[in-house]
């Protein structure tokens, strides 16, 4: 448990505009951001590097284990040493899906998700598992979700690579990876407020965000 933190979780499908908004949600209200789905990349990045086959679970789980003693600080996750073209490349796109249907690596990376917490203040963490498993307890939680073609849009005006045709078979083969997984699946926390952003500006979608948390008292 993350004791006097106070959290704000927001899930949903890749693509769906947790990014923007958690960025824009934590510069309103001052708080400290962590993208959950960076640490399942890390992983990812590092098996492709070294040669490990992401579906040999054991191997991952003792490559994850390796990167956390590797970094002295034990918060490797949250680390610059990553650039982010690196971990948004096409074929970490492809293996993080195995990586993350691993139950015992994702255990390993709550606890990572849950020590950083631990000495925060207040903060709002993005993933897919955050309203649900990590922090079921989270006083606002969010799920954003929008049509897989306008995510792939929103994904190619945004990164730049890749064709449309490309970046949407990947949203919605992710989707599916996330949803279809045994362990933390992809679903709205039962006290979710859900968004969907298809027809909705930034603005919009951050200032209902923003009244939410001013509602519940979590922000203000
Ligand atoms: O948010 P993202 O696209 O960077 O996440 C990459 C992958 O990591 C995503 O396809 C599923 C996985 N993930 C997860 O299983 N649980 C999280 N809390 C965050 C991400």
């Amino acid at each position: 448990d993350s004791g006097k933190t106070v959290v704000i979780a927001v899930d949903g499908p890749a693509a769906a505009g947790k990014t923007t908004t958690c960025l824009a949600l934590a510069d309103t209200f001052d708080l400290r951001y962590l993208e959950s789905g960076r640490t399942y990349r890390i992983v990812a990045y590092e098996a492709i590097r070294r040669g490990v086959p992401v579906d040999d679970r054991s191997a991952v789980v003792g490559l994850c284990d390796r990167l956390i003693d590797e970094s002295r600080t034990g918060n490797l996750f949250t680390s610059s040493r990553y650039r982010p073209q690196e971990l948004r490349s096409n074929p970490v796109d492809l293996a993080v899906s195995a990586v993350a249907r691993i139950g015992e690596l994702r255990g390993r990376v709550t606890e990572l998700i849950h020590q950083w917490a631990r000495v925060q203040a207040r903060c709002v963490v993005e993933g897919r598992d955050i309203g649900t498993v990590v922090f079921p307890t989270a006083p606002a939680k969010f799920y954003l979700t929008a049509k897989p073609e306008i995510r792939a849009e929103r994904r190619v005006r945004q990164e730049g690579h890749g064709s449309y045709e490309e970046v949407l078979k990947d949203v919605i083969r992710r989707d599916q990876a996330d949803m279809s997984r045994p362990v933390a699946p992809l679903v709205p926390a039962e006290d979710a407020v859900e968004i969907d952003t298809t027809e909705l500006s930034v603005a919009q979608v951050v200032g209902r965000m923003v009244s939410v948390c001013r509602d519940r008292g979590v922000a203000n």
